[in-house]
């Protein structure tokens, strides 16, 4: 899934030849998932139509500060506009408009938008030769990149005026990567890894039947799908369940048992930075697993069960510097029984589930759910999306590298 996936990107088209790639462009956008909206100087409309691009975007385009056919003339907002935007590329940026950005010269939608802009601003040159070696545009260059906006430069190649050389804004495919790599490579997670436990595990009475419980795994895959949108390398190790990953930056290892769990835990768990335990992993399986289906025969019937290992505390007991998570679901004395969870499985986390809050638990879409961190200090948290709990354990993992 490329990282453009979702983000709202505010498209500044200026007047030049290369605004005709911009059709491409929007394109690629909007099939890596981008929501996408365009201004267009007045210039640019002579290159590429508004009506292209808005077709395209599935966006009305903004040209003006009010639109003149309208007799209940609306005024654009540029500030809400710029707002709106989680990035800002001006493609193409010709020199007219990167001088006018440079000195604050708002005297179109562009650039008083640019001006309001709070996201990150990128901006694709295109040019003559000549014009993009020019003291003047190269002085622009330098402006913008010290108020913090950055340059895509621009290819090698034929240009419109018949010359060779450099100046041509890059190409959209180009353009794309550009800003992927970007993007990646500022996530507050990336180089980290992470791994997470997820779903029930089912442990063996005879080769037809298990002891399960009603653990879903949504709120390890939902973990593992936030934490590779920021940027980490996910293991999710999970028992069985439906759901699948939708970052492919997430690895997924299927197991059935808790001891399973274990193995694949203990396998990886020197080489993560972060682990989270999310999995409902049962506590205790059958002492002995029936090698064939047991038959039906007396009225009253027992199996003899031994404990699993806690995958959690084993973790605990052999961490160096990961980061650990772990979760309690506790019905009474929640926070006292959270706190001596910390204290067992060495925890520098929990994520506290009481089944007295109504929303929070299994196969439901929310949880409410508090933090204690290893000081025991409580956080609690609001009713919210499975998603949104996920984001918010997320930024405590992002906090904790900040903090290093
Ligand atoms: N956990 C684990 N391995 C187990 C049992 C639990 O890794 N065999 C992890 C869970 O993934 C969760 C945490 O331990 O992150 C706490 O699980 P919970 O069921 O609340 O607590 P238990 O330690 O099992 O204690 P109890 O059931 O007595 O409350």
């Amino acid at each position: 899934m490329s990282v453009l996936n979702g983000k709202k990107i505010l498209l500044g088209v200026s007047g030049g030849i290369a605004a005709y790639k911009t059709a491409s462009l929007v394109r690629l956008f909007i099939k890596a998932g981008a929501h996408v909206q365009v201004i267009m100087t007045p210039a640019s409309k002579d290159f590429v139509t508004p009506l292209t691009l808005s077709t395209l975007s599935k966006n009305p385009v903004h040209s003006s500060f009010f639109n003149q056919d309208d007799e209940d003339a609306v005024w654009n907002n540029h500030v809400d506009l710029a707002l709106w935007a989680d990035l800002m590329l001006i493609a193409p940026a010709t020199s007219n408009t990167l001088s006018k950005m440079t000195t604050g010269n708002s005297d179109n939608l562009l650039v008083a938008t640019y001006l309001s802009a709070k996201c990150p601003v990128y901006f694709a040159p295109a040019m003559d030769l000549d014009m993009y070696k020019h003291p003047s545009v190269l002085a622009s260059f330098n402006a913008l990149k010290s108020f913090g906006n950055i340059m895509i430069p621009a290819e090698s190649g034929e240009l419109a005026s018949g010359l060779s050389g450099e100046g041509r804004m890059a190409e959209p495919e180009n353009i794309i990567a550009f800003l992927e790599a970007d993007l990646e490579s500022k996530l507050p997670l990336k180089g980290k890894k992470i791994l997470i436990t997820a779903g029930p595990t089912y442990e063996a009475i005879d080769p037809v039947r298990f002891i399960g419980n009603h653990s879903s795994g949504k709120m390890g895959f939902d973990l593992a799908n936030e934490a590779a949108n920021l940027g980490a390398q996910v293991i999710l190790v999970a028992g069985p369940t439906h759901y699948k990953a939708k970052n492919n930056l997430v690895e997924v290892i299927g197991v059935v048992s808790a001891q399973e769990m274990y193995d694949v835990c203990h396998e990886h768990f020197k080489d993560v930075d972060v682990a989270i335990a999310a999995a409902a992993v049962a506590d205790y399986r059958p002492k002995v697993v029936a090698t064939q289906k047991i038959k039906k025969a007396a009225d009253e019937f027992s199996i003899e069960l031994e404990k699993t290992k806690d995958i959690l505390a084993s973790l605990g007991a052999i961490k160096k510097n990961q980061f650990l998570i772990g979760f309690a679901l506790e019905t009474e004395n929640e926070i006292e029984n959270a706190k001596l969870k910390i204290q067992k499985k060495n925890l520098d986390l929990i994520v506290l589930n009481s089944l007295q809050d109504e929303g929070a638990g299994f196969k439901k879409e929310t949880n409410k759910v508090t933090f204690i961190d290893q000081n025991f200090k409580i956080e609690p948290m609001e009713l919210k999306s499975k998603e949104s709990v996920a984001v918010d354990i997320l930024n405590k993992v992002v906090s904790h590298f900040v903090k290093l």
